[in-house]
């Protein structure tokens, strides 16, 4: 694993840097193998990311996107992370409906949802069951309590080691996320992380010693690039690695 932090002045740099970075990456994997799969992140850091792809010029036939994480609402619903990808970016560029992979919250149950993306992801990887697939590009958030994606503290989805999609739990409330072994199979992994309300959780995570259950951010170890990318006010007190 090769990581990097950068700390951006403000949050418009941040969405900068992190577009020019992704782009970038976009175009290595499209080089190498005609292809790129990219997981997306939810929440409000990277919306104006989003916007911001938008606008890009880039061979949207070849690339696939799918989600890390997903709130159990149907795609309609404010909360969902789909819905709110398609309004800012998807429905404004012209990629292939079979190249969006939401995940299918509109299953009766969570683990359905989350067996049924499992093996979608499996079957676009062309892989044998128990195989882990590498995207090229994994997009992270960061909560203020240290989750990401939607490994919660203290919840059973931190042990989960043998399945790519599981079931979170946000105080009661399910969600569907990518599990660490799929998260740190990826190529390229980027945090973004914006505010001050995210340095307790930075301090903890990059501290020598750490619990993962406390902070679950710990457990992104992935085999590939790790990309940490803070504005100033979240990387207060760390510095550029
Ligand atoms: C979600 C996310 C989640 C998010 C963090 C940070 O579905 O909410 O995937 O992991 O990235 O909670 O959210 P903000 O960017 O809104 O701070």
């Amino acid at each position: 694993m090769t990581q990097a932090v950068r700390i951006c002045p403000d949050r418009q740099t941040l969405v900068e840097t992190a577009y020019t970075l992704i782009i970038e990456r976009v175009r290595t994997a499209i080089a190498q193998r005609q292809s790129c799969s990219i997981a997306l992140s939810g929440g409000s850091t990277p919306q104006p990311l989003y916007a911001a792809l938008a606008l890009a010029d880039l061979p949207w036939d070849r690339i696939h996107i799918f989600w890390g994480d997903e709130r159990y609402v149907p795609a309609t619903h404010p909360d969902s992370n789909y819905g709110m990808t398609r309004r800012v970016w998807l429905d404004l560029v012209p990629i292939p409906a079979a190249n969006v992979h939401p995940i299918p919250t509109n299953l009766a149950a969570p683990q359905l949802a989350a067996d049924e993306y499992d093996r979608q992801i499996a079957t676009h990887f062309g892989l044998e069951a128990g195989s882990i697939p590498v995207f090229d590009i994994v997009l992270l958030g960061m909560g203020d309590d240290g989750h990401t994606a939607s490994l919660f503290p203290h919840t059973a989805a931190l042990s989960v080691v043998d399945r790519l999609v599981t079931v979170g739990d946000k105080d009661g409330q399910p969600r569907l996320t990518f599990t660490f072994g799929l998260i740190n199979h990826a190529q390229s992994t980027i945090f973004l992380v914006s505010g001050a309300s995210k340095q307790t959780a930075l301090a903890a995570i990059f501290a020598p010693d750490g619990d993962v259950n406390a902070y679950p951010s710990r457990g992104i170890q992935p085999q590939g690039e790790l990309l940490w990318l803070l504005d100033a006010a979240a990387g207060e007190g760390l510095s550029n690695k």
